[in-house]
Parts: structure tokens; sequence; C-alpha cells
């Protein structure tokens, strides 16, 4: 997974915990590197973070993945990618239906990036039906929590459901995103 991706997990441990607990989440992983923003990393290095944040601060790891999740979102959104946001689609609905383009985008610049996808529709006025597909597994709850944080930045009061989690038959995971 590209450094900031990398960073933002990191970012998110260092101000919701303190310092001092990442010093001893990276003490009990010295193979994390120092992550350059704009480089890939193998993902077992993410994964080992993520991992290793729970065991140290006992929690729960879906919790953590939606909060890395919705915060993604944010950190983007108010930074330097923040254009990507106006230019991708004024509601939530077009900007989901915009997203590979948005990654594909990236991807222009970003060599090496392995972008997921996702497949969006309407059910009825209310449901928005989003599906995910990509080449990692283990990130239901990390995309949950971009799109509770996608609801906030376009001003959508949606609750997010997860539908589907991928399995060996199904190679997606799908939500509902129902209108409150
Ligand atoms: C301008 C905003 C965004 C930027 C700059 C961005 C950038 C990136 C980058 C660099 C990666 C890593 C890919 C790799 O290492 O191969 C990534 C992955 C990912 N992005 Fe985005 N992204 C943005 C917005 C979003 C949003 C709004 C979603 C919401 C659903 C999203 C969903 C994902 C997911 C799920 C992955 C994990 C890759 C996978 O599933 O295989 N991204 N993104």
């Amino acid at each position: 997974m590209f450094g900031m991706v990398n960073r933002h997990i990191i970012k998110t441990i260092q101000v919701t915990y303190g310092e001092r607990k990442w010093r001893e989440i990276i003490a009990n992983a010295p193979e994390i590197p120092h992550f350059s923003q704009l480089q890939q990393y193998p993902d077992e290095i993410t994964y080992l973070i993520i991992e290793k944040a729970v065991k140290v601060l006992d929690i729960d790891i879906d919790n953590l993945q939606e909060t890395l999740g919705k915060g993604w979102v944010k950190e983007t959104a108010d930074g330097q990618w923040g254009i990507y946001y106006e230019l991708y689609g004024d509601t939530i609905f077009t900007f989901l239906n915009n997203l590979d383009s948005l990654h594909a985008a990236l991807g222009a610049q970003l060599t090496d990036m392995s972008p997921p996808s996702f497949l969006c529709k309407k059910l009825n006025l209310d449901t928005i039906c989003v599906r995910y597909m990509s080449k990692r597994r283990g990130l239901t709850f990390f995309v949950k929590g971009m799109l509770k944080g996608l609801c906030e930045k376009f001003n959508y009061p949606g609750h997010v459901i997860i539908k589907q989690i991928r399995s060996d038959q199904i190679e997606y995971d799908e939500y509902l995103i129902e209108k409150i």
C-alpha cells in the first residue's frame, strides 16, 4: 500500500492514542520502515501495523479500520487532494460513480498503484447500493468508514450497513447507504 496510506494509519494512531503507545507498537515491529508518501510498500506491512496496533492498544480491529477509513476521507478532502472531491462529483452518488476514474487519474501520477473498484446504483429514492471490488482482502470495515466519511463530506444524512462480506463464493463486499 502507498506510503501516504500507511502514514495516515500511523498519524491516526499517534493522535488518538499518543506517541508513547505508538513507540510501544513499533518496538514490537521493528520492520516497519519510515514511509515516503508516494512510494508503494508491500501490503503485509500495512496489515502488520494494524495487527500490532490492535494487540498493543487492546482495541477492536473493525472499529480501528472504520476510524481509519472515515479519517482518510477527512484527511484527503481537507488537504492537498481536496480538489479531487470538487472535480469528481457534487453529490455522494455521482462521486461514488466516479471513484474509479478518480483512482485512475491518481494512478497516472502514482505508478505501481493497485486501485479498488466500485459499482454504485440507487435501489430506490432512499437507498444507495455500493459494491467494492479489490485485489486485496480484509478491508471491509475500512471501506465502511470511508462511506461514512463521504456521507459527512457531502452532507448526506446516510446510515451505512454492510450487506455482504466477500467470501470464497462472492468476490466483493456490498454496502447499503440508507437515508436517515
Ligand atoms: C482524493 C482522495 C483519494 C486519494 C488521494 C486516494 C488514494 C489512494 C491510494 C494512493 C491508495 C493506495 C493504492 C495502492 O497502494 O495500491 C488508495 C487505495 C484505496 N482507496 Fe483511495 N483515494 C482517495 C479517495 C478514496 C475514497 C473517497 C474512497 C472511498 C471508498 C477510496 C477507497 C480506497 C480503497 C478501498 C483503497 C484500498 C485499495 C484496495 O481496495 O485494493 N479512496 N487510495
